[in-house]
């Protein structure tokens, strides 16, 4: 069985600590919420509406003395960036694997991330997103770009109302493989458009919705003057999550030290789409 450590108990890491906590090769040891949250001192099973875990949900600012006591063999982070940072400086003491679900993190903040990773003998896995069928979309639309270069690209992303991030992770994420896919500079990739003139030759735009309960959905939209040819993902649910962060635990646990992304560990950027189970490096950009 494999010990994993949880830090955030919100939307996402409340859905993911259920189906860990039922998932029979794995063991939660810990269980962490902010520093102060009414969350503290509860026995993790009565926040989630199941039985009694015997885990209880502790504050971050006791992250040390559990990483200590209960040695997990991967940490799990649903917060938020600045949070994940400060955790990630105590995880990286003791340096575990950790996989960062956490979205968010400014240019600046990854880099941070990626030093970490460079610094210490631990495996950071960046996972933004982490649903199979997203992996699949980037693989898709990198496909497609090949194909009709010249093509229009919009990126619309829709979300529930009260994610903190926008755009998504993923979103820009696209953007980007795009925009290194057609060899174009990330300054083509833009946040909506110009409230004057036309749109501008080349650019990749990324659109937000924020709305309802809307758990995810993802749309990469090819456009030229007389077709439109568009591909879309939608989450239907947060357990969507938990499949593949399954497969990229069993990888954490047996990786060498470097900073991984998903698309990585899947091998769902490469032409064979196969997942690729074995640990390999992957250089640090
Ligand atoms: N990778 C993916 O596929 C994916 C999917 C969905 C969401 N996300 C991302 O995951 C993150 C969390 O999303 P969410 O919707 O679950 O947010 P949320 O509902 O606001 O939950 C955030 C959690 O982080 C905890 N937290 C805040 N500060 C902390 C600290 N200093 N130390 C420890 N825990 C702390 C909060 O504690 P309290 O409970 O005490 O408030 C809460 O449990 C976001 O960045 C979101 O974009 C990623």
């Amino acid at each position: 069985m494999t010990r994993v450590g949880l830090i955030g108990l919100g939307r996402t890491g409340s859905v993911v600590a259920k189906e860990l906590l039922n998932h029979p090769d794995f063991k939660v040891t810990m269980s962490l919420v902010s520093p102060g949250s009414k969350k503290a001192g509860i026995d993790v099973g009565q926040h989630l509406n199941m039985g009694t875990q015997d885990l209880i949900i502790k504050g971050s600012d006791q992250l040390e003395p559990e990483l200590l006591a209960t040695n997990p063999q991967v940490i799990i982070d649903f917060t938020s960036p600045e949070a994940c940072l400060k955790n990630l400086n105590t995880v990286s003491r003791y340096e575990k694997p950790i996989i960062i679900g956490t979205t968010g993190f400014s240019d600046e903040q990854l880099k941070e991330l990626k030093k970490t990773a460079r610094r210490k003998k631990m495996p950071i896995i960046y996972a933004p997103n982490l649903t199979l069928g997203v992996n699949v979309l980037m693989n898709l639309v990198l496909k497609v770009a090949r194909t009709l270069p010249d093509w229009d690209i919009e990126i619309i992303e829709t979300h529930h109302r009260y994610k903190k991030d926008a755009p998504s992770g993923t979103a820009v994420k696209l953007g980007k493989l795009l925009a290194e896919e057609l060899g174009r500079p990330d300054t083509d990739i833009t946040f909506s458009h110009d409230r004057n003139g036309y749109r501008r030759d080349k650019t990749i735009a990324i659109h937000s919705i924020r709305g309802g309960g809307v758990v995810g959905v993802h749309q990469v939209v090819f456009l030229n003057d007389h077709e439109k040819l568009e591909i879309r993902h939608e989450a239907l649910s947060r357990s969507s999550f938990v499949e593949c962060l399954v497969h990229i635990i069993r990888f954490a646990v047996m990786a060498l030290p470097g900073f991984y992304t998903v698309e990585e560990i899947m091998g769902l950027n490469s032409e064979e789409a196969a997942a690729a189970q074995m640990p390999k490096r992957v250089s640090i950009a």
